[in-house]
């Protein structure tokens, strides 16, 4: 049933490839310029004409919706905020019936994800849906929707569920600002050519394992450990850290790298290990300069880098190459080698990956 891994997380870290391709599936047809959603073409009007995307979700999820604001706010300039479910759902809320609320959730059975749901339709806004469970309570109880397709996630740290919402709201985003004009045809075409070569870029990320798996030797004892990344790789730094300290128990953060110097920076010593997202495009030499002052108080670099880096190279203590792509697709790329990471060191621990302590894989209650 691991289909000959050790573990299903590991399992599950390997299906990224195919989950993209299954949630791409009828939806993206680049040779024909055309993303087709019938959840959102259904709905065009409504989307059209939001004047707010509010998007609601726990852990995991909330990050890929922290993605999902980058993405239609940078294609659709459409304004987004991002809520966690529980925040939200106690604070009175202003929400109108120009506004969509986009829950997304793996499970689809979330407590606080559901209840936050009811208040925005009760509200009267129209409630979009992310979820990977079929049926399940949240695909039920919202207004329309789009599913995943990731298949089963058994493994309790969200992985292929992750990637998968990620590439839904790229879809809905590309599709939005293409739509609203904001997006020419030509510029949406190469963004969908590109999208179309994830996957097999997700596999080239997937092959170095024994690197990752070398690195997670050397840093399986820290005690904790910082994650950083800026705009579109904020949010998978704080799901870096969240994946490592779920299943290894290591004390982890994730910062954007900016705010480094408004407190964290006091926490860097010889014994820190700082993982950094460091792509060409995205800020590269902002990030470029947040590492020198890391590596000034003798912190240990780990970047995530574009194949072919030389200057990161220079200054950190390891680096781990991914492919280039658009600055807005990174993340699906970045994310696979923190997960890997988080993974080895869990396992050379003796941790219970699978099923980490004090977690369900599904939180129905508050
Ligand atoms: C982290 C993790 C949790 C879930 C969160 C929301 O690996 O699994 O943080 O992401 O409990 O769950 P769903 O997406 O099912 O609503």
């Amino acid at each position: 049933e691991k289909g000959g891994y050790d573990h299903f997380m590991l399992k599950e870290i390997h299906e990224q490839p195919n989950a993209i391709s299954d949630t791409y599936r009828g939806r993206l047809l680049a040779d024909k310029g055309i993303i087709k959603m019938g959840s959102v073409d259904n709905n065009i009007t409504k989307f059209l004409n939001a004047k707010r995307i509010i998007i609601v979700a726990c852990g995991t999820s909330w990050h890929a919706g922290l993605v999902g604001e980058y993405l239609i706010e940078e294609f659709a300039r459409i304004p987004v905020e991002v809520e966690y479910a529980s925040e939200f759902r106690y604070r009175n809320p202003i929400i109108s019936k120009d506004d969509i609320v986009i829950a997304i959730s793996q499970s689809g059975e979330t407590a606080d994800t559901l209840a936050a749901i009811k208040l925005a339709k009760a509200n009267g806004a129209f409630v979009f849906g992310i979820c990977n469970v079929v049926g399940s309570s949240i695909a039920r109880e919202t207004n329309s929707g789009a599913y995943t397709h990731a298949g089963p996630e058994i493994g309790v740290a969200s992985t292929k569920a992750f990637t998968t919402q990620i590439t839904v709201l790229s879809l809905i985003a590309l599709k939005l600002g293409n739509l609203k004009g904001e997006l020419s045809n030509s510029k949406f075409n190469n963004y969908l050519q590109e999208l179309k070569l994830i996957p097999s870029k997700v596999t080239e990320v997937l092959k170095i394992n024994t690197e990752i798996e070398k690195i997670a030797a050397i840093y399986k004892d820290a005690p904790n450990c910082l994650y950083l990344g800026r705009g579109f790789n904020f949010p998978v730094a704080l799901e870096g850290a969240l994946k490592l300290k779920e299943i290894s128990y290591i004390h982890a953060e994730g910062y954007p790298a900016a705010e480094m110097k408004h407190g964290p920076i006091a926490l860097i010593d010889a014994s820190m290990p700082v993982i950094v997202i460091a792509t060409k495009k995205g800020h590269y030499e902002k990030v470029v300069s947040n590492i020198q002052e890391i590596k000034s108080r003798k912190g240990k670099i780990i970047a995530i880098v574009t194949k072919g880096d030389t200057v990161v190279k220079e200054i950190a203590d390891h680096v781990i190459e991914i492919p280039e792509t658009e600055e807005a697709f990174t993340p699906l790329l970045t994310t696979i080698p923190l997960q890997l990471l988080s993974y080895y060191i869990a396992v050379m621990r003796g941790c219970n990956v699978d099923q980490p302590r004090n977690l369900a894989k599904s939180v129905t209650v508050e």
